[in-house]
């Protein structure tokens, strides 16, 4: 490939290693300034043309269009995350090349805020862009998380790339989100120790894990894994902190909310077990034209690629995917099991609320629902937990079912005590009844979140954001 060049660019460029042999001053300075550029994917020919079978396959993500609307699949889940944003609108991840357009354009993230009024932490970037690394870098971890989500929105040039898990222009693995650094020390497997396999993995639980915004420190990112990554262990952080998202409009429980757990889910497998990572399912390796093999970076469904990822370790397919069904549908089913158990815990909580109970009387009951929520929404947020740790889901799932049980049988007997003889449940039985119930209007924030979108994001901000749109 031309000269010899191996340029290790770690901080931002500043401090750069070079070996050279035939390259003039000249050509060095423009390879520079392309490695060194704000990781815009678009401008970035040096990783084009050096890793041409990563580049192209990783651009292939941008196939990866379908998704599905949760909300209208699961519309309990809109009672259950009534207060919070989630109830807008919450669809199942597609392909890495609409990370910046789809966190732009969801309803979850609205509009820019008025005057005076503080919106939303520029913190959802951190795991869409390279982008955020950068500006965590250049304006310190508060200050960034300080910002604005829609102010910082110009500054975004990029989807998910090369430089959010490799040092830039090499091959090697790292992970440039300090948080991410941490959270690895903490559950005892510190990044710099780890081989390749569990390296790959880590690159990937830098995003897809679960995380909260410190409230008391300008909203930055935080894993909760002090005393672990299991469902117990976080919500003992949380408990012991006093910590809550939101209180529910309804029955004034102080919630937790899960955010896709599929690193946690993924370490405690019989897969992690023997070895079988992210990469082996979703980036397996694959040939080229010319018979070279190399990592595929398009980063997508595990399944279709079963004779290269699976076939060494299962030799029947269609025995997989009947496996697969069958934890799918075991999970599906106890998960809207719950989720019609803490529907109606919420109402009776409410009701006993407005017939006239005390928090002396409440506390137990609101934990309870607090307790059985966490576990489904760590089950529910977990993509694909059917096929990453369906034992550890079905657990999950029967404790969360045990909780709400417990929740309404405590509810039950304050609302006998206030002689409350009736609790009247909503029909939720599509997303626009859910909706109603929630008194959401949907159409209200479309409007409002289209124009935002042509008068600013169309016009000012980069392509990225608007990629599928
Ligand atoms: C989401 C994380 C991620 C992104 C984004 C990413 N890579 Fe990789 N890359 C990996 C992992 C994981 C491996 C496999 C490491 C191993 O097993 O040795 C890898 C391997 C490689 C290798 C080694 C050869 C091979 O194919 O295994 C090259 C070269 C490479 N990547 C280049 C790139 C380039 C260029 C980009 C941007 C276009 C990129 N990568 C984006 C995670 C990523
Ligand atoms: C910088 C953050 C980030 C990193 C690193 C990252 N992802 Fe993602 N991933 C995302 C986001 C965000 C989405 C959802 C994008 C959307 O729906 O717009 C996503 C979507 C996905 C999907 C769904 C794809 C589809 O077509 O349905 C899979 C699978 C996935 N990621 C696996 C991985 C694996 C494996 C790794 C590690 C090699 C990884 N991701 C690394 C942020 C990241
Ligand atoms: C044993 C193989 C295997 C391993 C290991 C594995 N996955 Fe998966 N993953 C799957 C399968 C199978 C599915 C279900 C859908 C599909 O990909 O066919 C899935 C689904 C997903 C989805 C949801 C995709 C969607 O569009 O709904 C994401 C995101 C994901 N995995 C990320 C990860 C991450 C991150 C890791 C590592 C922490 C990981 N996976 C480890 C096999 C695996
Ligand atoms: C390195 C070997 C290896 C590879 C590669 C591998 N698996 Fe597995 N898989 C295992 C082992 C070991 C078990 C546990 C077997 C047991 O407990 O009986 C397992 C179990 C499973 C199960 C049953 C899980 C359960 O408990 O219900 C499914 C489903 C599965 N694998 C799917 C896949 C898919 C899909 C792929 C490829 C994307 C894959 N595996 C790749 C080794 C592997």
């Amino acid at each position: 490939m031309g000269a010899q060049v191996n340029i290790d660019v770690r901080t931002k460029g500043y401090k750069v290693k070079t070996y050279f042999k035939t390259v003039t001053l000249l050509k060095m300075i423009c390879l520079l300034a392309i490695t060194t550029c704000t990781s815009v994917a678009a401008s970035d020919t040096s990783n084009q043309q050096k890793y041409p079978n990563q580049y192209q396959s990783w651009q292939a993500t941008s196939e990866q269009v379908e998704r599905e609307d949760m909300l209208a699949n699961y519309p309990a889940s809109i009672i259950l995350w009534a207060g919070s944003s989630y109830a807008k609108e919450y669809h199942s991840p597609r392909g890495h090349h609409f990370a910046v357009a789809d966190v732009t354009h969801t309803l979850r993230t609205g509009v820019p805020p008025k005057a005076g009024e503080k919106g939303l932490s520029a913190s959802c970037w951190t795991c869409k862009t390279p982008d955020a690394p950068r500006l965590i870098e250049q304006l310190g971890f508060e200050g960034y998380s300080a910002k604005n989500f829609t102010d910082l929105g110009k500054e975004i040039q990029s989807v998910v790339y090369c430089s959010d898990c490799h040092e830039s222009g090499t091959n090697k693995l790292t992970l440039p989100r300090p948080h991410a650094q941490e959270a690895m020390a903490k559950i005892h497997l510190p990044f710099d120790k780890q081989d390749t396999d569990m390296q790959g993995a880590q690159v990937c639980g830098q995003c897809h894990v679960t995380y909260y915004f410190r409230p008391g420190k300008s909203n930055v990112v935080n894993i909760p894994w002090i005393f672990g990554s299991t469902a117990d262990d976080i919500e003992k952080y949380y408990d012991t902190r006093r910590f809550f998202e939101w209180i529910h409009p309804l029955s004034k429980t102080p919630i937790l909310k899960a955010r896709h757990p599929e690193f946690e889910h993924w370490s405690r497998s019989k897969h992690a077990e023997v070895g079988v990572t992210c990469i082996t399912c979703h980036m397996p390796t694959q040939q080229d034209a010319k018979g070279v093999e190399f990592t595929s970076h398009k980063v997508d469904k595990a399944l279709p690629h079963f004779d290269n990822s699976c076939s060494g370790c299962h030799s029947s397919k269609t025995k997989i995917e009947t496996k697969l069904a069958a934890n799918k549908l075991t999970i599906e089913t106890k998960a809207r099991e719950v989720e019609v158990l803490l529907v109606k815990a919420h109402y009776e909580a409410k009701a006993a609320w407005d017939a006239g109970a005390k928090w002396e009387n409440m506390n137990e009951p609101i934990m309870a629902i607090r307790h059985s929520q966490w576990r489904w929404d760590f089950a529910m947020s977990s993509h694909g937990l059917y096929a990453h740790n369906p034992q550890e889901g079905k657990q999950l799932l029967d404790k969360a079912i045990e909780q709400a049980n417990e929740a309404r049988h405590l509810l039950a007997g304050i609302l006998k005590q206030l002689n409350v003889t009736q609790v009247s449940y909503p029909d939720i039985s599509t997303k626009e009844k859910a909706h109603q119930a929630i008194g959401l209007i949907e159409s209200d924030l479309i409007k409002e979140k289209q124009k935002f979108i042509e008068d600013d994001v169309n016009k000012n901000w980069h392509p990225a954001a608007k990629y599928g749109y």
